[in-house]
């Protein structure tokens, strides 16, 4: 634990939600009802971010490595994906929810694609919490994509070389109009990042728990909001730079 000043609520969270597997070995139970374990946490997380006024919740559900799984886990996982489509849309409207899909659709068959697009036009104008769900989501393959499109503007003459920079790069990977992950949070016991926002997770605070996704809940969070409060983010600087911002800057 640090000392530094008070950092407020984080603005952002991003969770990768691990560990559904090993809830369900443990009890002898096959993987995907470890899946669907995990949707009822996925609904308390929301419920959490709804209450604290959290802006952005950024949930990482299918990574684009998961699709080397098991044939029938990848089809149990896109069953599960499908249903939560088709219930959720009416509740994240009810309760406020822009939703919003990162990742590569392309590889989602016609009616996924088909629902994923509905959710999002139906829940556009929904400025509570904006909930990213990725899906068929890799780091590496969101910042490739950007040097294609820099490519693809520099081919078309709309961007010269020596224009890119950090700025360039950002604003074409993906959550490019959100504020930034503030807190990663990983469950299932990993301290690892497994390709999730790799750009934008670059100054992001991060908080691991061997906790299981299926047994996550609002105690844990609280715990990992309490920790990120006190930790202190310097960005590279000093700490005496850090407390002298602190009192020139007005605070929100
Ligand atoms: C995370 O749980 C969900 C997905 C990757 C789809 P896992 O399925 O990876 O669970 P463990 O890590 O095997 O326990
Ligand atoms: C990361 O979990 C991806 C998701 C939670 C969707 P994995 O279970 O796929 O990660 P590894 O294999 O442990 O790195
Ligand atoms: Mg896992």
């Amino acid at each position: 634990m640090s000392s530094g000043p008070i950092t407020s609520l984080p603005r952002h969270i991003a969770i990768v939600m691990d560990g559904n597997g090993r809830w369900a070995q443990r009890r002898r139970r096959p993987r995907v009802i470890g899946h669907r374990a995990g949707a009822r946490a996925v609904d308390r997380t929301i419920d959490f971010c709804l209450e604290r006024g959290i802006e952005v919740l950024t949930l990482f559900a299918f990574s684009s490595e998961n699709w080397g799984r098991p044939r029938d886990e990848v089809d149990a996982l896109m069953k599960l994906f499908m249903g939560a489509l088709d219930r959720e849309v009416g509740e994240m409207q009810r309760r406020g929810v822009r939703v919003r899909f990162i990742g590569e659709r392309s590889r989602f068959s016609p009616p996924i694609l088909e629902r994923m697009q509905n959710a999002e036009k139906a829940t556009e104008g929904n400025t509570r919490l904006t909930l990213v769900i990725a899906a068929s989501y890799g780091g590496r393959q969101d910042i490739a994509a950007a040097a294609r499109a820099l490519a693809e503007d520099v081919a078309a003459g709309r961007l010269r070389p020596e224009q890119i920079d950090e700025t360039a790069v950002g604003a074409r990977v993906a959550l490019a109009d959100l504020p930034p992950p503030d807190l990663f949070i990983r469950t299932g016991g990993d301290t690892r990042v497994s390709n999730f926002l790799l750009w934008q997770l670059a100054y992001t605070e991060l908080w691991f728990t061997d906790t299981l996704w299926p047994e996550f809940d609002a105690a844990i969070l609280q715990q990992a909001v309490d920790d990120y409060a006190r930790r202190e983010r310097r960005y590279g600087l000093t700490s005496a730079q850090i407390a002298v911002q602190a009192t020139e800057t007005p605070s929100e």
